[in-house]
């Protein structure tokens, strides 16, 4: 397989993966006390994982057991400790292979993006809504090797389009992110995880703090952007029955390990795994 980002390869039955994860770890450095040395605590330990186009991959486990982290790293925002990211075929995180490694980081504003938990915090309150959904636009944008440079009136109207997509008005471009509802709030993040077209997008919990008829919306929402764009999705809950709403297949962690994966109801209802059987009945 080539270097190179083109789809519409003729081998059709061969789906190549999207998103590849390969052994990839992180360890964080607490730093040193008086009765202890500097301590390494691995966070994530090895995990490889594949996405393929178009697919949504659930990610579950407890509190704690590596999920935002491993996130992170596949939406290149967090550097692995070891192992590597691969979208495309092409390493996020290995500078070495890249002729220009600056211009690639930021052309990946344009393939993968992420949707984090908490709406409030993630949007920054002194932007108006639509300088926060142009500004991955503006940020792809500068890359070099992008044929064409959209003009400030077409990422306005692409903004007002996405706007619509998200099920908001076109005037909530000039307000602020406190006068909207924490539903609406985590529409306008879709809106900008979704303004410049990615392949991949990291979905972190993105619905835990909503109430649960807005959470089913939202949800809803990232269905049918899905079915419209053929975005694929990392989608992390430590809610079962909504990942299982969401996902294709799942992935299991524990402890920073991968446990298991598979399709969706083969985990639900043959789970090869006593620990996924454990946290199957925790959750009914
Ligand atoms: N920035 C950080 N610095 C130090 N430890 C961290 C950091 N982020 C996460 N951790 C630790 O890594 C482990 C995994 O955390 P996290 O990925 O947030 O788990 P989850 O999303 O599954 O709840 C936890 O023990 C957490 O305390
Ligand atoms: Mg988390």
């Amino acid at each position: 397989m080539g270097n190179n980002a083109s789809c519409g390869n003729a081998a059709a039955s061969i789906v190549e993966p999207l998103v590849e994860l390969r052994k990839l770890s992180k360890h964080f450095v607490r730093a040193p006390s008086l009765t202890a040395g500097e301590r390494s605590l691995p966070a994530v330990r090895g995990v490889s994982l594949r996405i393929a186009p178009g697919e949504t991959l659930g990610l579950v486990g407890e509190s704690g057991c590596g999920k935002s982290t491993l996130g992170r790293m596949a939406a290149g925002l967090l550097e692995p400790s070891g192992g590597d990211v691969f979208i495309n075929g092409l390493p996020l995180w290995d500078k070495k292979a890249h002729k220009d490694y600056r211009a690639f980081r930021r052309s990946l504003a344009g393939v993968v993006q992420m949707i984090f938990q908490d709406p409030y915090s993630s949007l920054d309150p002194r932007m108006s809504i639509g300088d926060s959904i142009a500004e991955p636009l503006l940020c792809a944008r500068r890359c070099p090797d992008r044929e064409r440079k959209e003009t400030g009136g077409e990422i306005r109207g692409r903004v007002r389009t996405m706007l619509r997509k998200v099920g908001l008005e076109a005037d909530a471009a000039a307000r602020r992110p406190h006068e909207f509802s924490g539903g609406q709030r985590q529409r306008i993040a879709v809106a900008r995880a979704l303004i410049t077209g990615p392949a991949f997008v990291v979905c972190d919990e993105p619905t835990s703090s909503l109430d649960a008829s807005v959470q089913s919306q939202v949800l809803n929402l990232l269905q049918d952007l899905q079915d419209e764009f053929g975005v694929s999705y990392l989608f992390i809950s430590h809610d079962l029955a909504v990942v299982r709403h969401m996902s294709d297949r799942i992935a299991v962690m524990r402890k920073g390990r991968l446990v298991e994966e598979g399709d969706a109801d083969r985990i639900f209802f043959h789970p090869a795994e006593d620990y996924t059987r454990l946290l199957l009945e925790a959750s009914t």
